[in-house]
């Protein structure tokens, strides 16, 4: 029988698709209702999800798409001025931000599956019903 979400929770991806310190899996969410994104890597084992938005400038952080660690896999650093976030709790430990936070998203890992939660800022992108007739 299939794994339920927990309540409140939208299925995120496969947990084994998190490798250890590896890349992120990134994902799309509504942010105070205007488009943003938002990533999740796995870190000491625990899955941990933030807004793709850097505390020093609102922009998204990730050298490449969805990779936001270090060459040294230890903490996630801002690809525009190189803030270095602490990846368990998302708090800024140097550069320009120190000591502001990255907006943490909360997630669960339960039977092989990530989910997250919305919060009354950070909501899932809600598409437009498809027509089951519009399919060629
Ligand atoms: S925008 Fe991230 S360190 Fe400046």
């Amino acid at each position: 029988m299939p794994e339920t979400a927990p309540d409140g929770a939208l299925p995120l991806c496969a947990g084994a698709d998190l490798a250890e310190a590896g890349p992120a899996h990134v994902f799309d969410v509504l942010l105070w209702r205007r488009p943003a994104r938002a990533f999740a890597l796995r870190f000491e084992g625990r899955v941990v999800a933030y807004m793709n938005r850097c505390a020093h400038v609102p922009t998204e952080m990730d050298w490449r798409p969805g990779e936001f660690l270090d060459d040294e896999r230890r903490f996630i650093v801002c690809s525009m001025h190189g803030a270095v976030y602490e990846p368990t709790t998302g708090h800024c430990i140097a550069g320009p931000c120190a000591g502001q936070r990255l907006m943490r998203i909360a997630v669960v890992e339960r039977a092989g599956q990530v989910y997250w939660y919305p919060s009354a800022d950070i909501r899932p992108v809600e598409f437009d019903a498809i027509s089951p007739d519009s399919t060629p």
